[in-house]
């Protein structure tokens, strides 16, 4: 409360709750204060908004967003360490013709222009895709920032390419929309030359940590109170060089947004999956079990690339049957999904991820309810296995409802579940459906009869079911 709205009750209440005030204050529990040990910062709950949330758009723009070209793995943000180690033949042998042998990687910075960029364009997409959180690259392996970094002079974005705070434009956009924001931010950088002086000395020095990565980390802290920093670029070190507990324990006692703030679990090769926020496994990782760590699964709508890939074909782009089975399949299992978009270095995100990010909007405003703030059930997932059928069915649970979602039509209209019993007064509905729906319970399992007409569902691609009155068979 603040002093304004402190004086404003006093003026309508009684002196009695204006004298208590202070008190109540004094003998409010005090913030706990971390310590820079895992033991200590590993004690911190996850901010309840994050497991509420559940889908997140990641956004991967850089400098390798001019040439915007992968062959065979993808990859196209990878671009500069490809073309330094001459990893792919096929992609040296693309620089060469298309740019020259003596065009520099560096030189491609003021190509990045962003000419058609409106962060509130994309901030409404991303709103419309039913995200709750967004994760943009203010610096990502090759070192440059999308933000003003005094420790970046000549290799940022306010300096060079777009000369725009691109860090600061999407974030209002992005809050303006009312979703939560999340920084991502490379510890290492393949070629600074201080980072590869301390990896010389076998990380017996820190010159890179103190000088360039601290100060930076510091910086998007403060400046964009960020709701979520997402590491990466922590493999070739441990959390003692990166100075991590060091950093967590600064952000989770004094950064602006210390209540809410929540990061990942790659602050260092001994860290994934043990220590820090959220785990993320390896990128798209589907551990496949239900895990009691909240976890996330980072993906790309194009399978093959983080950074947009001018070279990608059709094929290459999830079809939105395949996103809606991540997303609903990760929050089977306590993961969230952070679905990764790659605009263009001219500012737009094409038409191909619009309409995927439309459509899983759309699925979520009839469905979300299956989604959103659920928790998984006593197994993530059942197997319609009626001959014909083989039909992937996902469970969440919210309340005294159980979710079924659905990923095909069954050919003769009836779902079979094996785990869901009914107990007393059961009840099925289908989201986006008026009316329940008709089922029958034996010893084979659960048969649900789905409306006759599909065509005239609310959604499409997959169907969650609502179970009220159901307990799993073991139980
Ligand atoms: C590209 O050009 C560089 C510099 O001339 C040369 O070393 C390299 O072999 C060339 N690579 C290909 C695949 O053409
Ligand atoms: C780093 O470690 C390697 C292998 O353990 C060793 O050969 C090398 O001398 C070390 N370098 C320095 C600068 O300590
Ligand atoms: C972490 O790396 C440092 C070198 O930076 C080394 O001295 C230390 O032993 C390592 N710690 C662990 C736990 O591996
Ligand atoms: C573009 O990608 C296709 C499919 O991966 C590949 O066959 C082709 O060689 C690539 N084109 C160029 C110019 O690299
Ligand atoms: C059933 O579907 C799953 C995934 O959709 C697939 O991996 C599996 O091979 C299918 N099984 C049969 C028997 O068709
Ligand atoms: C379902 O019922 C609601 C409220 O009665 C109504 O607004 C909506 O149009 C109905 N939807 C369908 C598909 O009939």
């Amino acid at each position: 409360m603040s002093s304004m709205h402190l004086l404003l009750a006093c003026i309508f209440f009684t002196s009695v709750l204006c004298i208590r005030q202070p008190i109540l204050s004094v003998t409010s529990k005090a913030d706990p204060i971390y310590t820079p040990h895992w033991s200590s910062l590993d004690a911190r709950p996850l901010p309840s908004w994050y497991d509420e949330a559940k889908v997140g758009i990641f956004v991967h723009w850089g400098v390798y967003s001019v040439p915007a070209y992968a062959c065979q793995d993808g990859l196209a943000e990878w671009y500069w360490w490809f073309k330094q180690q001459n990893y792919l033949g096929c992609q040296t042998a693309w620089h060469n013709t298309t740019y020259g042998p003596d065009f520099s990687y560096t030189d491609f910075a003021p190509m990045f222009k962003a000419q058609l960029f409106s962060a509130d364009r994309w901030a409404k997409l991303f709103k419309k895709s039913g995200a709750k959180y967004v994760v943009f690259t203010t610096k990502h392996h090759e070192g440059w920032c999308n933000f003003p970094s005094a420790e970046a002079w000549n290799w940022n974005s306010v300096t060079n390419g777009p000369r725009k705070d691109l860090t600061r434009l999407i974030v209002n956009a992005v809050r303006k929309q009312g979703l939560r924001m999340g920084l991502y931010h490379s510890l290492f950088e393949w070629f600074h030359p201080l980072y590869l002086k301390d990896k010389a000395n076998n990380f017996t020095t820190q010159v890179y940590v103190d000088e360039i990565l601290q100060p930076q980390l510091h910086q998007i802290a403060n400046d964009y109170a960020p709701d979520l920093i997402w590491a990466d670029g922590d493999w070739e070190a441990n959390d003692t060089y990166w100075k991590s507990k060091e950093f967590l324990a600064w952000l989770y006692n004094e950064a602006p947004n210390k209540k809410e703030v929540i990061v990942n679990d790659r602050w260092g090769a001994n860290v994934e999956s043990k220590h820090g926020g959220y785990w993320t496994g390896d990128d798209r990782w589907d551990p496949n079990s239900i895990q009691k760590h909240k976890w996330e699964d980072c993906f790309t709508v194009d399978a093959g690339s983080w950074g947009y890939n001018r070279n990608a074909t059709f094929s290459n782009y999830l079809s939105i049957h395949t996103m809606i089975d991540l997303v609903v399949g990760g929050v089977a299992k306590n993961g969230n999904s952070l679905i990764n978009v790659g605009p263009t270095a001219d500012g737009l995100i094409l038409p191909i991820f619009e309409e995927r990010l439309t459509q899983l909007g759309e699925w979520l405003g009839v469905n979300g309810e299956a989604i959103y703030g659920t928790r998984p059930w006593v197994e993530p997932k059942d197997v319609d296995v009626t001959p014909g059928k083989n039909i992937t069915v996902w469970y969440t649970t919210k309340k005294d409802a159980l979710y079924a979602t659905v990923m095909g039509w069954p050919y003769d209209n009836i779902v079979k579940l094996s785990l869901p019993v009914p107990t007393q007064f059961p009840e099925v509905q289908l989201l986006g459906y008026n009316g329940t729906l008709g089922f029958n319970y034996n010893e084979q399992g659960l048969n649900i009869r789905m409306p006759s007409v599909p065509s005239q569902l609310a959604s499409q691609w997959a169907w969650s079911i609502k179970l009220i009155g159901f307990k799993h068979k073991s139980m």
